[in-house]
C-alpha cells in the first residue's frame, strides 16, 4: 500500500520533472522570443529570475545591466517572455501614447498587490477608462487650484525643521518628506490629511508599510496565494507572525473605511457638481456600477497613496543630499531664487518657479541622476514592434528601466556627474533633454500624478533652499544608489536615503 503511494508520487515528480525539461528546450530552441540575445541559463526557465529577485534579493536587474554589456546590445531577452532595451532613442515606441494600445502582463498584476486599481489593469481599453475616470482631478489645472494647501503643509514643514535644529534633532529623510507627501496626497485624495506632520518626531508609519510592500513586490509574484492566504488570516494571528502588519492592517481597515463610506454618502447625496476628490471621482454616478465596488475603491485609492507617497519622498531627500554634496548649485539656486522675490512682493507660485531655467535644470537632474526608479515596467504592445533588424512579435512583455535610460551616455554624457548645467547647455543648442527623462514613465499608462509631483518638488526644494543650511550624518550619496530592484531601488544594506541634520536656519 505504502509503496503503492510511493510509486504515484514518484510517477507524479518524472512527469513533472519531464514536463519542465520539455518546457526548457522550448524556451531555448522554439520560443517565439528563441532568436534575441540572452544567456541561456536566463531564457531556459524563470528559475534564475526567481533566484537573483527572491532569493538574492532585487538583483535580476544587475544581471539584466551585465547582459546589456555581455551582448553589446541595446536588446536582451533576460526571461522566456520579456525582452529590456535600452535605448532612448526606441523607448516612445514601448512607451506609446493612446493611439497604440499597451497592455500589462499578468507578473505585473500580480506583484502590484492592488488588482484591481488602474495600474495593475492588464487590458488597454479598461485601463483608459479606469484612467478617464481620475485624469480631471490630476490635471495641472486642478493641481493649480489646490496649491494653497500645499503649500501650507510646505510651510509647515518648515516649521517643524525649525523646531527640529533647536532641538539639534537628526532627520531620516524618507520619513521627513514621508509626512509631507502623505499630509499632500491624503488630503487631496481622500479629503482628509492623515497630519502626519503634526506627529512629533516624524514617525510616519506609511513610509514603513509602502517599503514592506515594496520589498515583499517579487516574492507576491511568485507566492501569490500565500498572500492571498495571509490576508484572509484573522489580525491577531498576523500580528504574531509579523507584529509590523499591525499599521499596515490600519491603513487597509481606513482606506476600506473611506470607501464604503463613500459608496454610501453617494447613495445618499445629490450628485456634487464638481469631483473634489478620489472617491467623489470613482463613485460618479456616469461609471457603470460594476467600477464602483468597495475593492476597486480600496485598490485605486491605496495605489494612489503608494503611488504618491514615497516615490515622491525619495526625491526630496535626493535633492538634500545633492543640496549638501553641491554647495556652489546650493548658491546659484539661492541666488536665482533671490533675483525672482527681489522683483515681486508675494511669494513665487508654483507656475512662476517653473519659469525659472537654474531651478527647473536641477530638479531635472536631480529626478535623472541616480534615479531610483529601478523596475522594468514592462508594455505589452498589441502589434509588432520593429527595432533595428529585430521584430518583436505582438503581445510580447517589452520593459526599459528609468534607471538605465536616464543615464544613457548616449544623451547624458558623464552620466553619473550631478550636473544641472548639462539642461540649460542642451537647451542653447536647441536640444530639449526632458524628451528622455523618463523617471515617470511616458504613454497612456505614464505616471498620472506628474503634475501633483512637480508642484511638491517646485515648492518644497524653494522652501528647503530659502530657509536651511543642511548637512548629511552617517550617511552619504551612496545611500541613495540602487543596488537592489524592488521597482523602486534600495541599497545593499535594502535601505534607501539618507539622515540629516539642520545646520542652519536662514529666516528665523
Ligand atoms: C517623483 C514622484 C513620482 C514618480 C517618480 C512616479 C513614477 C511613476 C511611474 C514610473 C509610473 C508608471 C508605473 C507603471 O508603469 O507600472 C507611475 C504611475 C502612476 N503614478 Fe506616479 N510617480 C510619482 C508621483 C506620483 C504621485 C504624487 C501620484 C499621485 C498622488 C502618482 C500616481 C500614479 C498613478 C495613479 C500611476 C498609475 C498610472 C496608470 O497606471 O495609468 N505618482 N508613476
Amino acid at each position: 500500500m505504502v509503496l503503492g503511494k510511493f510509486a504515484i508520487a514518484a510517477s507524479f515528480a518524472i512527469v513533472l520533472v519531464a514536463y519542465w525539461l520539455l518546457r526548457v528546450v522550448y524556451n531555448i530552441f522554439f520560443h517565439p522570443l528563441s532568436s534575441f540575445p540572452g544567456p541561456r541559463w536566463a531564457v531556459a526557465s524563470y528559475l534564475s529570475e526567481f533566484y537573483y529577485d527572491v532569493v538574492k534579493g532585487g538583483l535580476q536587474l544587475k544581471k539584466v545591466v551585465e547582459m546589456h554589456e555581455r551582448y553589446v546590445g541595446p536588446i536582451v531577452r533576460y526571461n522566456p517572455d520579456e525582452l529590456h532595451i535600452n535605448d532612448p532613442f526606441f523607448y516612445e515606441k514601448i512607451y506609446a501614447g493612446a493611439g497604440q494600445k499597451r497592455e500589462k502582463d499578468y507578473n505585473s498584476q500580480l506583484s502590484s498587490g492592488v488588482q484591481f486599481a488602474m495600474v495593475a489593469t492588464i487590458g488597454h481599453d479598461l485601463h483608459r477608462q479606469r484612467r478617464g475616470y481620475l485624469s480631471s482631478l490630476f490635471s495641472k489645472k486642478s493641481i493649480s487650484e489646490i496649491e494653497p494647501s500645499i503649500q501650507a503643509k510646505v510651510d509647515k514643514l518648515v516649521e517643524k525643521l525649525k523646531e527640529a535644529h533647536h532641538m539639534g534633532e537628526t532627520l531620516i529623510g524618507v520619513l521627513v518628506f514621508g509626512a509631507l507627501t502623505t499630509d499632500v496626497v491624503t488630503h487631496y485624495a481622500y479629503g482628509k490629511s492623515f497630519e502626519e506632520l503634526d506627529k512629533p518626531g516624524f514617525p510616519c508609519r506609511l513610509e514603513h508599510d509602502v517599503k514592506g510592500m515594496l520589498l515583499s513586490l517579487h516574492a507576491r509574484r511568485y507566492f501569490p496565494t500565500i498572500f492571498r492566504v495571509l490576508t484572509l488570516l484573522p489580525e491577531w494571528a498576523l500580528v504574531r507572525l509579523n507584529p509590523d502588519v499591525v499599521s499596515y492592517l490600519d491603513l487597509d481597515r481606513r482606506v476600506t473605511q473611506l470607501s464604503i463610506e463613500a459608496i454610501n454618502s453617494r447613495k445618499s447625496e445629490a450628485r456634487p457638481t464638481k469631483n473634489a476628490n478620489l472617491f467623489d471621482a470613482l463613485t460618479d454616478s456616469s461609471i457603470p456600477t460594476h467600477e464602483r465596488t468597495v475593492q476597486r475603491l480600496k485598490d485605486e485609492s491605496q495605489l494612489v497613496l503608494i503611488a504618491g507617497l514615497d516615490t515622491t519622498a525619495r526625491f526630496l531627500t535626493a535633492v538634500v543630499c545633492y543640496l549638501v554634496t553641491y554647495p556652489d548649485t546650493l548658491a546659484k539656486l539661492r541666488a536665482e531664487l533671490h533675483t525672482m522675490t527681489d522683483k515681486q512682493e508675494s511669494r513665487p507660485t508654483w507656475s512662476q518657479l517653473e519659469t525659472l531655467p537654474y531651478l527647473t535644470a536641477f530638479i531635472n537632474e536631480a529626478l535623472r541622476c541616480h534615479c531610483s526608479i529601478t523596475s522594468r515596467f514592462p508594455r505589452v504592445p498589441l502589434e509588432p514592434l520593429v527595432y533595428k533588424d529585430w521584430v518583436i512579435p505582438a503581445g510580447t512583455s517589452v520593459g526599459a528601466s528609468p534607471w538605465l535610460l536616464n543615464r544613457h551616455p548616449d544623451v547624458f554624457p558623464d552620466p553619473d556627474a550631478f550636473r544641472p548645467e548639462r539642461w540649460l547647455e542642451a537647451e542653447a543648442r536647441g536640444e530639449y533633454l526632458t524628451r528622455y527623462l523618463v523617471t515617470f514613465a511616458k504613454g497612456s499608462r505614464g505616471c498620472l500624478g506628474i503634475n501633483l509631483a512637480y508642484a511638491e518638488l517646485y515648492l518644497t526644494v524653494t522652501a528647503l533652499v530659502q530657509n536651511f543650511d543642511m548637512e548629511l550624518v552617517d550617511s552619504s550619496i551612496a545611500n541613495i544608489i540602487p543596488v537592489r530592484d524592488f521597482a523602486l531601488g534600495f541599497d545593499k544594506d535594502y535601505n534607501f536615503g539618507v539622515n540629516f541634520r539642520i545646520s542652519k536656519v536662514l529666516n528665523e
